[in-house]
């Protein structure tokens, strides 16, 4: 039911937990988030997978994931793992499950929302601004292939940003 869920997708930084968070408790739909979806199925954090395993077992993990959601989710927010969209077969799965949002973040906004930030294996050993800019230019193309709409989320507040989601989803689907 692909006009009754929602995916955000983006950026580490960009905002998906924070937004989708909120679109759940305002719109009544249910939030689910990959990450967490792969953590408890593995029993271990994302951290964890990276150092035990590699960044490829977790890469098919999230195709893994997006296979078994697809066809059973309904009201959903699904907030996507930032490489998510990087996998062609990821876009074509998560336009399958619902309108995919692009949340847009400049990449000195996310520098200044990921300074400090322990959790994210991507963003170890290496400059953080150069980090971001070298998996920004890698990334951008796919996040905007991957999206039906591109919200730029720079000042704005998330009843903002779920308003215009549902002008989209009103007016195109
Ligand atoms: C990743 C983003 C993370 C998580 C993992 C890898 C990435 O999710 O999936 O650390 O490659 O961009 P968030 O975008 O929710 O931080």
């Amino acid at each position: 039911m692909k006009r009754n869920n929602i995916v955000l997708i983006g950026f580490m930084g960009a905002g998906k937990t924070t937004i989708g968070r909120w679109i759940s408790q305002n719109a009544d739909m249910t939030y689910l988030d990959t990450d967490e979806y792969i953590e408890n199925m593995q029993g271990r954090t994302i951290q964890e997978i990276f150092t035990q395993k590699d960044e490829a077992y977790f890469r098919d993990l999230e195709t893994e994931t997006l296979q078994k959601l697809s066809g059973s989710l309904n009201f959903c927010v699904l907030s996507a793992g930032g490489g998510m969209p990087v996998r062609e077969e990821n876009r074509i799965l998560m336009k399958q499950i619902g309108v995919v949002v692009y949340l847009r973040t400049s990449e000195e906004e996310l520098v200044r929302r990921l300074d400090g930030d322990e959790k994210r294996p991507m963003l170890k050993g290496a400059v953080l601004k150069d980090r971001i800019h070298e998996l920004m230019l890698a990334r951008e193309q796919a996040y905007l292939d991957g999206a039906d709409v591109v919200i730029d989320t720079t000042g704005k507040e998330a009843d903002s940003i779920y308003n215009e989601i549902e002008d989209f989803i009103n007016k195109n689907f």
